[in-house]
């Protein structure tokens, strides 16, 4: 074999075993056998001087052609070889030719579904939609309703009541008052009657909150939907009135309900209204209570301002996930919290 075809050899020898690698260090170690000092190549090209003059430009011509196709084939190897890794670290690139996927589309929660229906119902018998905060005082909860001192819901146990030290009021100046998780939306009652003076109707929903223990039927927070309705003759029939044709609009057919006298410190008389319900899941047969309500306590009106003889008004507070959970047949109120996709997309 003459020189040249040696070296032809060697270059094809060199180019196969460069394309065979599969990783960085079985490259190193190609580029070690076929260009480093000890290799053929490296070694002819240092005996080139022991050659005759003519061949000694032909072949180390053909020597550095040769180890300059060698190296540029290493180099895109490495790089290859480099993507390759990177690929396998970040997954596949996403092909921007593809469909996108399917986003999974959910109607509005139930819970905003039934707070909208019972909304609407009331605006249609005349009510005005107002809305309180959150968190809010003792004297707005408690004091201005006529809660007494020693009330039990004023208790640690049963309301949330915030550290002094988080309440700082938006002007920063720290306030004396306690402030709370309110236990209950009549607050919105006491604060619409401070602003407006009656006649009024108002209804306001939004969340409360109670320290009570998680299981089927309670939550820690809850919604409810409260009514206020003041005039000079504003009576109980009224309020019966109101509940029947909301009953009756809610669920698109007349339920069997009772009013049954109760105890709130902020209405006299008192009634709970109870709805029956034939069978629900795994609640059978029962009165289920749906609804505080009664004649606005005159000591409320004095709280803010008016004349409790002057003015009669009567106030309900229904709890939102009872409805909800009447309307839709849903027999456990944690389902309304879970966030589980295959729940919420049924309604
Ligand atoms: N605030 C009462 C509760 O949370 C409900 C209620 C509202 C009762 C208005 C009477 C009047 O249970």
């Amino acid at each position: 074999m003459s020189g040249g075809d040696a070296l032809a050899k060697l270059r094809e020898e060199a180019l196969l075993a460069i394309e065979g690698v599969d990783s960085m260090q079985a490259l190193q170690l190609v580029k070690t056998q076929y260009l480093g000092p000890k290799s053929t190549l490296m070694r002819q090209l240092k005996t080139l001087g022991g050659l005759p003059n003519e061949q000694k430009v032909t072949v180390g011509q053909t020597i550095n052609r040769i180890k300059q196709d060698l190296e540029q084939n290493l180099t895109s190897k490495g790089r290859a070889l480099q993507d390759k890794m990177q690929l396998t670290r970040l997954g596949n690139p996403p092909d921007p030719s593809l469909a996108s996927p399917v986003h999974l589309q959910v109607p509005l929660h139930p819970l905003t579904q039934t707070r909208d229906k019972m909304l609407s119902i009331f605006t249609q018998l005349g009510f005005s939609i107002v809305e309180g905060p959150e968190i809010d005082t003792e004297w707005f909860c408690f004091d201005a309703l006529n809660v007494p001192k020693n009330h039990p819901a004023r208790n640690e146990q049963d309301t949330f009541f915030l550290p002094k030290s988080a309440c700082v009021s938006s002007t920063s100046k720290r306030t004396d008052e306690d402030y709370l998780l309110r236990a209950h939306t009549s607050t919105v009652q006491i604060r619409t009657l401070l602003e407006h003076k009656p006649p009024l109707k108002i209804v306001s929903s939004g969340r409360v909150f109670r320290r009570d223990t998680v299981d089927a039927t309670h939550n820690f927070n809850f919604h409810q939907t409260e009514g206020l309705c003041v005039s000079s003759e504003t009576n109980l029939l009224d309020l019966k009135g109101t509940l029947d044709f909301f009953v009756r609009a809610f669920f698109g057919k007349p339920y069997n309900m009772r009013l049954r006298p109760s105890f709130f410190p902020f209405t006299e008389p008192s009634f709970e209204m109870d709805i029956f319900v034939p069978h629900l899941g795994k609640i059978k047969d029962t009165w289920i209570e749906v609804c505080g309500c009664g004649m606005v306590h005159p000591n409320v009106f004095e709280a803010v301002g008016l004349n409790g003889q002057e003015w009669q008004g009567f106030a309900f507070g229904f709890g939102v996930e009872r409805l909800a959970m009447l309307l839709y047949g849903i027999d456990d109120v944690r389902r309304f919290y879970q966030n589980d996709a295959r729940f919420l997309k049924q309604f």
